[in-house]
């Protein structure tokens, strides 16, 4: 009901709205600039507070979260934050036992493995009750942030999750995942349709939390071929998009939705006909062929290749300006093409930062 999404209003005032008129094509003084891991552990102050802690009880904390949402910012002139926290939530939130072990990544020590098992999950799962930590520590951090930049709240998108469920954990084929796809297809359906119902309220549920945008993460978009992905992931992103714009209209919201399909290069068409405002590239498209092949249509976001912060920072400034002068000016949201690692240094982040505002001033209205 419109009941359930009356927002909050007693926020700060918002100071720098450039990643959202930049998310909606309006014209901007200066390219806006985030990170995907912005919050990391390539930040020592990040390392210290996460320490001794297991991640997913960190991920619980809402005034941890909101602490590791706030340290980049401290740091580095970013237009936007996004919130701490993990896709694989989801997953927890359906039932599943998830760890995050530490050298190996996110474990799973009962992954699905026939459909038999989704008898198991949690379908009628109460958002609002298992996932209220992360409302909680949106809701704590539009106040913490003081209205300095915008806060994106995110989700996995459903085959993302299908196929860490299946795989439990990652995976260089997700062969596992994939067999799904191809021997059980009404079972996959049926997951991904379950995963989307919960997706849709969790996202709606971060909106009346704060969240001023949102992000949904299809992190293995390319271990799809194109017909696997029209037929296993774009119609769930399409209809994500498309319930939650419903539904905010009705409360007269209006948020930008990003979508970021990596290495989904063969999908860009689609996913800028997707009802996302915004679409995330990895680094293996060019810029210049992405506003060709998207028309105009949305925004884009991305894409240098994340390495490239390896390189000194007169490098770093030469990237970035030839990376902006592909995409131009206008409805573009600086980004990295994938995450931040863990051994990058924090001066090259800060310089890459730097780079984007400095050039995209001088480059003038277009
Ligand atoms: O700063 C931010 O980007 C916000 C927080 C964020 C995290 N995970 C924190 C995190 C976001 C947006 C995510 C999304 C996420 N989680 C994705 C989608 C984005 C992508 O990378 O493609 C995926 C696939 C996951 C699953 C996951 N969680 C992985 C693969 C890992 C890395 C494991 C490892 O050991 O490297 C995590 C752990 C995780 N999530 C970390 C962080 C900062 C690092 C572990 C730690 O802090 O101890």
């Amino acid at each position: 009901s419109k009941d359930d999404l009356i927002l909050p209003k007693d926020f700060p005032q918002l100071l720098n709205d450039t990643f959202l008129r930049a998310a909606r094509g309006e014209d901007t003084e200066h390219v806006p600039v985030w990170c995907m891991r912005q919050a990391g552990r390539y930040l020592p102050e990040f390392r210290k507070t996460r320490e001794g802690r297991d991640f997913f009880d960190t991920c619980r904390s809402p005034e941890a979260c909101c602490e590791l949402t706030l340290q980049p910012l401290r740091r580095f002139p970013f237009d936007a934050a996004i919130i701490f926290s993990d896709i694989l939530v989801i997953p927890q939130a359906l039932g599943m036992n998830v760890q995050m072990v530490a050298g190996k990544g996110p474990t799973f020590p009962e992954p699905l493995k026939e459909p038999e098992d989704l008898q198991q999950l949690q379908a009628k799962v109460d958002v609002s009750k298992e996932l209220d930590y992360v409302f909680k520590a949106i809701t704590l951090t539009r106040h913490k942030i003081e209205g300095k930049v915008p806060l994106i709240g995110f989700s996995g998108a459903p085959w993302t999750l299908m196929s860490y469920m299946i795989e439990g954990g990652g995976s260089n084929t997700h062969s596992k995942a994939k067999r799904w796809l191809y021997r059980h297809p009404e079972a996959s359906h049926m997951l991904l349709k379950m995963l989307t119902d919960v997706i849709v309220q969790y996202l709606l549920g971060q909106v009346a939390a704060g969240a001023q945008a949102l992000q949904v993460f299809e992190s293995h978009a390319g271990i799809l071929g194109p017909v696997e992905f029209k037929e296993f992931s774009l119609p769930y992103l399409r209809d994500i998009a498309r319930r939650v714009k419903d539904k905010l209209k009705e409360a007269g919201e209006d948020i930008p939705m990003i979508v970021f399909a990596k290495d989904a290069h063969y999908a860009l068409e689609d996913l800028s006909q997707s009802h996302y405002e915004v679409v995330g590239l990895d680094w293996t498209i060019d810029p210049q062929s992405a506003r060709e092949r998207t028309g105009g249509k949305v925004s884009l976001q991305g894409n240098m290749d994340p390495c490239a912060l390896y390189a000194p920072k007169e490098r770093i400034s030469q990237i970035v300006k030839k990376m902006l002068e592909g995409f131009g000016k206008k409805g573009y949201i600086a980004n990295l093409g994938h995450g931040l690692y863990p051994d990058m240094d924090p001066e090259n982040v800060g310089a890459f930062v730097d780079a984007v505002h400095q050039h995209s001033k001088q480059m003038g209205a277009q």
